[in-house]
């Protein structure tokens, strides 16, 4: 080999290192962009919750994104430490579905030094300061106590003795579907809330609730408005079991439209449902590109629901995504 095809041998060798390296670190910097998100979850108390884990997750997946999730199974101490742990392994956002209202803002404040904007999806919380979080995607809950209440007014000509079904104490959920639904039956004295209780969003809680109430406070009652479905499948179980025909003698509403409760309805056990949409994955990624991206967000933004009954139950059922 003469002197010059071996120094254009060890120049385009060299060169190929060269780029070869520059490629190699290319990619690592490619590598390190890649979002790291923190999602800290209220738990998988209902099929409802289940349902928007799942699409935080997929839509986490589609994107690239890094998630790091954390369940707190119900308990605010756990998710605040969740957040927490978030802040210290330097995560470029958080989403938070808050399990109650109050309590945040050290935590918050906490995320808001480190400069990790935080978005919270599903429930808000109280706070004075609107600068502690991003942006809020969430449904209206009054409004959707207002929609069971309204159609359980036409359902029962106005004329109702009503067992509640509370969510979990203190969540935005039950303060709000509370609240609404109050102030619907408001406008018809024949509608009243015989016994009112909390089954924590649970199945078996919305059982248990039931069973004691029937035999209580709540035993002449004509009817079951439950803040959640996975509640009101827990009280028609309880119906049965006292020997009454949940739908038929008892008319039983609750809000979410999960596949179960469509499948309730079909079966003629449920009779509404009102829509809670849980997908909200592809709004809170949305949503935390816009913040990191420095852009401006609205404080709130409200998902759209509907009300079903039973009579459109069948055909909806095969379009049901959660
Ligand atoms: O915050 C939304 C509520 O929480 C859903 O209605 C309920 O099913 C869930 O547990």
């Amino acid at each position: 080999m003469n002197h010059h095809i071996l120094f254009r041998s060890i120049g385009a060798a060299s060169f190929a290192a060269l780029a070869l390296a520059a490629f190699s670190t290319f990619n690592l910097q490619a590598a390190d962009k890649k979002l790291t998100v923190g999602f800290a979850q209220v738990g998988a108390e209902s099929a409802w919750r289940t349902a928007e884990t799942e699409s935080i997750k997929s839509e986490a997946a589609s994107r690239g994104v890094n998630l790091k999730f954390s369940d707190a199974q119900g308990k605010q101490e756990k998710q605040i430490k969740a957040v927490r742990a978030f802040i210290a392994q330097g995560v470029d956002a958080i989403i938070l579905a808050p399990v109650v209202e109050t309590g945040w803002e050290p935590v918050l404040r906490e995320a808001k030094r480190a400069k990790i904007p935080v978005v919270l999806v599903d429930r808000g919380i109280k706070t004075a300061d609107e600068s502690l979080f991003a942006t809020l995607i969430a449904s209206d809950f009054v409004a959707e106590g207002r929609m069971a209440a309204e159609w359980l007014a036409k359902k029962s000509g106005g004329q109702a003795r009503i067992i509640e079904l509370q969510g979990t104490p203190g969540a935005a959920p039950a303060i709000d579907r509370k609240k609404g639904f109050e102030a619907g039956i408001g406008a018809h004295p024949g509608m009243k809330i015989i016994a009112s209780q909390s089954g924590d969003f649970r199945r078996s809680g919305g059982k248990e609730v039931t069973e004691a109430l029937l035999k209580g406070a709540g035993s002449g009652a004509t009817a079951v408005y439950a803040h959640n479905d996975d509640m009101a499948l827990g009280a028609i179980q309880a119906l049965e079991e006292a020997g009454k025909k949940p739908g038929t003698d008892v008319i039983v509403l609750s809000i979410d439209g999960v596949k179960g409760a469509f499948e309730a309805m079909v079966a003629g056990k449920l009779n509404c449902t009102v829509e809670c949409n849980p997908l909200l994955g592809p709004m809170a990624f949305e949503a935390v590109e816009k913040a990191l991206k420095g852009d401006k967000l609205p404080k709130k933004t409200v998902v759209q629901d509907r009300v079903f009954d039973a009579g459109a139950a069948a055909a909806e059922l095969p379009n049901r995504k959660y």
